[in-house]
Order: C-alpha cells, then structure tokens, then sequence
C-alpha cells in the first residue's frame, strides 16, 4: 500500500472541555467546532488533524492514513480482499466526520483500528496558533507519528504493518526490564515520506487505546514553552526533556486528558533517500534525557 502519511487521529472523550484545555491552550492547536459536539483541532492547513468525538470513556479511538489518489485506496482495498483481511466502509456520517471522500477501517492484530483513506476535504484555512505556537511540522510528512501498544501479538501486528499497510522497519529497541524478565520490544516504521517514523508498536499494553503521538513544533523555543506551560498548567509529564536516537527528535512527554501521552518536540530528522539508511537496533531509546517520571495517580490535565 501507498501510505503517504499520518493524516488524523480520532480520539473519544469523556470530558470534551478537559481535551479543549490541554489541546489548545496547552498543545497550542486552533480549535474548530464540528457537528454534534466534535472538536476539531487544526495543526495546518488541513480542517483537521485530531477529532475529539465525545464518547463514555477515554479512548484513542483510530489512526487515519492517507493514500494519494482514489486507484491506491482502491488498490489498497482490493490487496485486504485479496488476503481475506475483514475490513468495512466508512458509512456517510463517518466519511463526513473525518472530512475525507472514502475511508475504509481494518484493526491490526493487536487490536489497534487503522482508517485508511483518500482526499482530505479542507478550505485550506491558515492554522492560527491561539497562544502563539510558531506552526506546525506537517505537510508532506503527515502531522506526526502515533505509537501503538501490541502487548500480544507483537509478531503478528509487525506483520501487518509491513506485509499489509506496507510500512517498513526503520529501526528497532529491545528495552531491558531487568534480569528476569524479558525486554519489551519496540519497533519503528516509516512510510512514503521522509519521517523516521510515522508508526511504532510497544510490546506493552495501555488501556487508553495507544501509547503516544507526535506533535512536532517548527522551534526549539516552541518545544521550551510547551514545557514550561505544562509546568504552570499542572499537566503531568511521563518523561523529561531529551533527544531521541532514531529520529533525533528533541521533546518531552505530557498525559492527555485520555491518559495516552503526547510526545512534543522539534528537530525530527528527515530521510530523503531511504535507500541509503539501514535498520539498525539501538540499545538505548535517547542518547540524553527522556527521563520516566513516576506516574500521577490519575493524569489531570
Ligand atoms: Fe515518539
């Protein structure tokens, strides 16, 4: 498959003001109302990105992936016919939802839903950031990456990703838990465009539907106010300020209001020639910071 990018997340919410609050005046993403109480969030020019939907409970609800054109949706569908992969169509209500022509939801072994979909629908209004964020890191990257848990089926759901989606391996790490215990694998994986990743899966579970995403800022100052305003805000962080190995991104990691984390930060590195660049195992996920903190009782945001 033709995966271009990381096109949206939708995500359910029990406290649709809580999700305003840590997405706009924290993350700094310019809110837009939607049908039936859904909350937009824009990062650039696209209406959307994120889609707080109000839902029971706290749940990250589906990752969108953007194919080009219709012929690669179609194609894309008739490779999950081809491999008996049960898949359904987005009934009109969804499609208008997610401001797309078509998408079409499948779920990876491990669970996690994937939308696939083509021709974003948007009046390309600038983002305007509410609280001054200097932009957004998107465009031909897709708006960031989302990093999913695969607690079983690890293998499987690597496999999908790679032999089904079509994402393939950029690098991986094999965290060490200690002596007895086996290390919990994580795998990053890249796909039409030059992030270093766009998806990952973490052999370990979280019951808010997904461990992290990215949202990448256009500055380093951008990612030291973030910090600095979640400190004021009293938005707990999972992990310290740090920069990453695999994609050289330096950022910090705050709790949602749904209880996965967002990872913010600048600096991502970009693969034009993926040719040139081998998987490799780190043996470390940071080569300074990204200290764990220990977590809050419940996140509050
Ligand atoms: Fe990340």
């Amino acid at each position: 498959m033709d995966i271009r990018g990381m096109g949206y997340a939708i995500i359910g919410s029990a406290d649709m003001a809580r999700w305003r609050r840590f997405g706009v005046d924290m993350l700094g993403l310019m809110p837009i109302e939607g049908e039936n109480d859904t909350l937009y969030l824009k990062m650039d020019e696209r209406h959307f990105r994120y889609a707080i939907v109000p839902h029971g409970s706290e749940a990250y609800l589906a990752t969108g992936w953007e194919l080009p054109t219709k012929a690669a949706f179609d194609e894309a569908e008739s490779e999950l016919k081809a491999r008996g992969i049960e898949y359904s169509h987005g009934s009109a209500e969804e499609v208008a939802l997610r401001k797309v022509q078509q998408f079409l939801r499948v779920s990876d072994p491990a669970g996690n839903r994937h939308e696939l979909f083509w021709g974003a629908i948007s009046d390309h209004e600038p983002c305007i950031s509410p609280i001054g964020v200097s932009g957004f890191v998107t465009g031909a990257l897709g708006m960031g990456h989302v990093v999913l848990n695969a607690p079983a089926a690890f293998d499987a759901t690597d496999e999908f990703l790679t032999q089904v989606l079509g994402f393939a391996l950029s690098d991986l790490v094999n965290f060490n838990m200690g002596p007895d215990v086996p290390p919990v694998r994580i795998r990053f994986y890249h796909c039409n465009n030059p992030r270093q990743h766009s998806v990952a899966i973490v052999e370990m579970p979280n019951p808010a539907g997904a461990d992290h995403v990215l949202v990448e800022v256009k500055s380093f100052d951008d990612v030291g106010r973030g910090l600095y305003r979640a400190e004021d805000m009293k938005i707990p962080l999972q992990v310290t300020l740090g920069k990453h190995i695999n994609d050289q991104m330096v950022s910090f990691y705050m709790y949602s209001p749904t209880g996965f984390t967002v990872e913010y930060g600048h600096g991502g590195r970009q693969i034009e020639d993926w040719s040139q660049e081998p998987v490799f195992e780190a043996t470390r996920g940071s080569l300074w910071g990204h200290r764990f903190v220990a977590p809050p009782q419940a996140p509050e945001a």
